[in-house]
């Protein structure tokens, strides 16, 4: 493995007892160029050649105010897979926000548990005084990676091979674009919403192939909402207007809480070049989902799966440290309680009806994207630690026959959301690769692991070592250097 460091970017961060800068969540800033990363285990495969991307939320200043992990600079870090080889990158994402402090020495924005008006500086966003930290998801579009930021703010572009920070995308409205966008690979084209506290409050809009902005709509709902994710079918795209979302009596005060509200969830199911007046709006059961997995037509229906919160308002986790029960509630997985779930909307008759699928607590769901949007069988969720905002297992459920996989990984070791691999020449939706970066805390080191889905708990059957030990984070894609290419997979 070689190694090259380049010249270190200015933190003021100092030692802290924030239970979110410590462990797997202990913030890295070191940026490195990797070649020929060294196996430590079993081989690299052959059939695969692409690049897996994950995003980091990394807090480079001392907080303005108390931190949310939330809050931190986005850092990608990709690895590169060709002919058996594996080469590795990181970089900060170069954000506005990022180089404004890096310039002045210090945190400029306070985050999201800081008082309204703690920011030094006027921001962007949905909250205006937040930073758009560009570090929460990251997609493949016309040949470039998008990093994005869960509160509404720019599209940032980097290159797929080198991470080098190609600035804003053009096609990104004024109100923004949630993390969240979804890529048809089929097509070529990136699906987005935005939300915002101004009417018609939610936005709907389509970028081609080419990084173009070929449609945008606005999605008319009651309020300021806080919608987190989206689905898609081959001719429809699918919205959300659910009972989770800000106080208006907090907000009047500048203040962001949320609340549950008394009402049910909404879907709103769009063609996908559609005008407002064409949305259909399902009624459901009430509930918040952060993410979905994938959603198809069958019939008169729309099928849609996703992950059921059964406790939205988690409240505050008994056994945090004094000052972070609230934050720590609501990053706890087995507070929340989301189920994968399934609903069936029925365009003839406007009925939905909806069941859980699995009765554990699982989330950061994963499938083969050459799927997406057409009817599937094969998902993949993340397994969370109890208490905590980490993953240290994966399931695997076949959707048509209801059986089940798990694979746990050893005490100390979290893994990071794990997309699915088709291998090259895959002849079964599930003949492929789960691939995730690993922390372990035992030895302070970080690695890459390929998990065989068909041999899904037979553990790993590569383990490549990273060159530093990284810190957890969020979003993960998969993109195929083919799909890099072309701007478009077609299907076969
Ligand atoms: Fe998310």
């Amino acid at each position: 493995m070689q190694v090259e460091t380049l010249p270190p970017i200015l933190s003021t961060l100092r030692n802290t007892d924030h239970p979110y800068m410590q462990g797997a969540w202990t913030p890295m800033y070191g940026e490195v160029n990797a070649r020929d990363l060294t196996v430590i285990e079993g081989a690299i495969p052959t059939d695969l050649d692409g690049v897996y991307v994950r995003n980091t939320e990394i807090p480079v200043h001392e907080p303005i105010g108390r931190y949310h992990p939330f809050d931190g600079d986005g850092m990608l870090h990709v690895i590169s897979f060709r002919g058996g080889k594996a080469d590795y990158r990181n970089r900060f994402v170069r954000t506005r926000g990022f180089q404004a402090e890096q310039e002045a020495g210090q945190s400029l924005w306070g985050g999201l548990m800081a008082p309204p008006g703690a920011s030094l500086r006027p921001g962007w966003g949905a909250h205006g005084g937040l930073k758009d930290s560009s570090s929460t998801d990251v997609v493949a579009h016309a040949g470039k990676l998008v990093s994005t930021f869960y509160q509404c703010g720019e599209a940032y572009l980097l290159d797929p091979d080198t991470l080098d920070n190609e600035g804003l995308a053009g096609w990104a409205p004024i109100d923004g674009v949630s993390a969240h966008a979804k890529v048809d690979e089929a097509t070529g084209e990136l699906l987005f919403f935005n939300y915002s506290k101004h009417a018609p409050y939610m936005h709907y809009g389509v970028v081609d192939r080419h990084g173009k902005l070929v449609h945008y709509v606005p999605v008319p709902v009651g309020g300021p909402r806080l919608p987190h994710d989206m689905a898609f079918t081959e001719h429809y795209a699918i919205l959300n207007d659910l009972p989770l979302h800000w106080d208006a009596e907090a907000l009047k005060n500048g203040f962001h809480a949320t609340k549950m509200h008394d009402r049910p969830s909404r879907f709103g199911i769009i063609p996908r070049r559609g005008r407002p007046e064409e949305i259909r709006w399902f009624e459901a059961e009430p509930t918040y989902i952060l993410h979905f997995l994938n959603a198809y037509e069958e019939g008169d229906e729309v099928v849609m799966d996703a992950y059921f919160q059964e406790n939205p308002e988690p409240g505050p986790k008994p056994d945090a440290p004094r000052g972070f029960a609230h934050m720590m509630g609501y990053l706890d997985q087995h507070m929340m309680r989301p189920r994968l779930h399934r609903w069936r909307f029925n365009m003839k008759t406007g009925k939905t009806t909806e069941q859980h699928l699995d009765e554990r607590v699982l989330e950061f769901g994963m499938f083969n994207q050459r799927y997406a949007g057409r009817p599937y069988r094969y998902a993949y969720s993340a397994v969370a630690v109890p208490g905590w905002f980490l993953f240290d297992g994966f399931v695997k459920h076949d959707l048509v026959s209801g059986k089940s996989w798990s694979l746990q990984l050893p005490q100390g070791r979290y893994a990071s959301e794990a997309p699915f691999v088709p291998r090259i020449g895959a002849k079964d939706e599930d003949d492929g690769y789960l691939v995730t970066f690993v922390i372990d805390e035992n030895t302070q080191t970080s690695e890459c692991l390929l998990i065989d889905c068909q041999r899904f708990e037979e553990g790993p059957v590569a383990r490549i070592a990273l060159p530093h030990k990284i810190s957890s984070g969020t979003h993960s894609c998969w993109a195929d250097r083919r799909f890099l290419r072309d701007g478009v997979l077609p299907r076969e």
